[in-house]
């Protein structure tokens, strides 16, 4: 018989069909699997996880008694506990790596449409309001040569690192709780406290894993140290940003914009009052979401997902302590 998979949310069709060579493969595809009695059914057989976002606690892995493998469809794993995980014996995999372009791209994205006023002008050109020549009160700012603070220089900070000096001639800030010597050597990136890099960039973004340490760790006293024409963007967790704190920083213009990806509560809800504000721009959590990325994370996920069954070790293995203890 063949050992029974669970997959659910972004797990791409081809690497489903793939899957069910090796595994008897039962999928929700649907968001509100949570719901599903069915799947709570499939959990009790399943040994292997494979998809995006669930949270897996005690209480699921509780009802999930012969699991051997949870696969993230993605980098950040803030939905896995993995104290309990490892506790018992289980293994948890993500797919870093293959979505640091796509990411670096995406926050990119976000700096020049907040620093050029990209979807604001946008709507000023589609709702017929381009009839006399843009005043300067509606000029952007400039991206190439400003400052761009880095809090977070992973392999995804390095990515932008490398846009920002090899593409846009920018000054490079950073502060991670490592240093970071390639970025420093290959982008010229100087690392530096956090409070010096708030007050010295023109361009803050964030890129940290969310944990109970970066929990809210932008908050107003960070955006009372950033420039008034500070641009911050945030590509990583939305728990990591107080929201509140952000809204009143740019209706106040304490800071002149920003760029999100990612909020306190996905998908956000639309009275969230930082929607009613023209000077940011905002992406439903698209970072890794273009068509090659989100194949190649959800093939490096099947990877991890095959070999940890075959009792191998899975190539981007979270807690490799499961392997001394098995
Ligand atoms: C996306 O946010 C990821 O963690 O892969």
């Amino acid at each position: 018989m063949k050992p029974k998979v669970l997959a659910y949310m972004r797990v791409d069709d081809r690497v489903i069909e793939d899957l069910k060579e090796d595994f008897d493969v039962t999928t929700f595809s649907n968001e509100e699997y949570l719901d599903d009695p069915t799947f709570t059914k499939a959990l009790q057989e399943t040994e292997g996880i494979i998809g995006l976002a669930l949270q897996v606690t005690k209480q699921l892995l509780d009802k999930a008694p012969k699991l051997k493998i949870v696969s993230n469809v993605s980098v950040g794993h803030d939905n896995l506990d993995l104290e309990e995980l490892t506790k018992r014996n289980i293994m948890a995999t993500n797919t870093p790596g293959v979505l640091d372009d796509t990411t670096a791209d995406a926050v990119f994205g976000l700096m020049l449409s907040s620093a050029r006023r990209i979807s604001e002008l946008d709507h000023h050109v589609k709702s017929g309001k381009w009839n006399i020549s843009l005043q300067p009160d509606q000029y952007g700012i400039d991206v190439h040569h400003k400052t761009l603070g880095i809090i977070g220089m992973g392999s995804i900070g390095q990515a932008i690192a490398k846009r920002a000096n090899l593409g846009f001639d920018m000054n490079i800030l950073y502060h991670n709780r490592t240093r970071n010597k390639q970025a420093e050597e290959m982008y010229d990136a100087t690392y530096c406290e956090k409070d010096d890099l708030l007050q010295q960039s023109d361009f803050v973004c964030l890129m940290v894993p969310a944990t109970p340490e970066t929990h809210h760790m932008i908050s107003e006293r960070e955006f009372k140290l950033m420039k008034p024409s500070a641009i911050f963007i945030n590509g990583s967790r939305g728990s990591n940003v107080d929201e509140m704190a952000l809204y009143h920083a740019l209706k106040n213009k304490e800071i002149r914009a920003a760029g999100i990806d990612v909020f306190q509560q996905e998908p956000t809800d639309p009275s969230n009052p930082l929607l009613s504000l023209e000077n940011i721009v905002t992406t439903p959590h698209i970072g890794s979401s273009t068509t090659e990325c989100e194949y190649n994370m959800s093939k490096l996920a099947a990877e991890n997902i095959k070999k940890g069954l075959r009792n191998e070790k899975p190539p981007t293995l979270l807690n490799e302590s499961v392997l001394k203890n098995g």
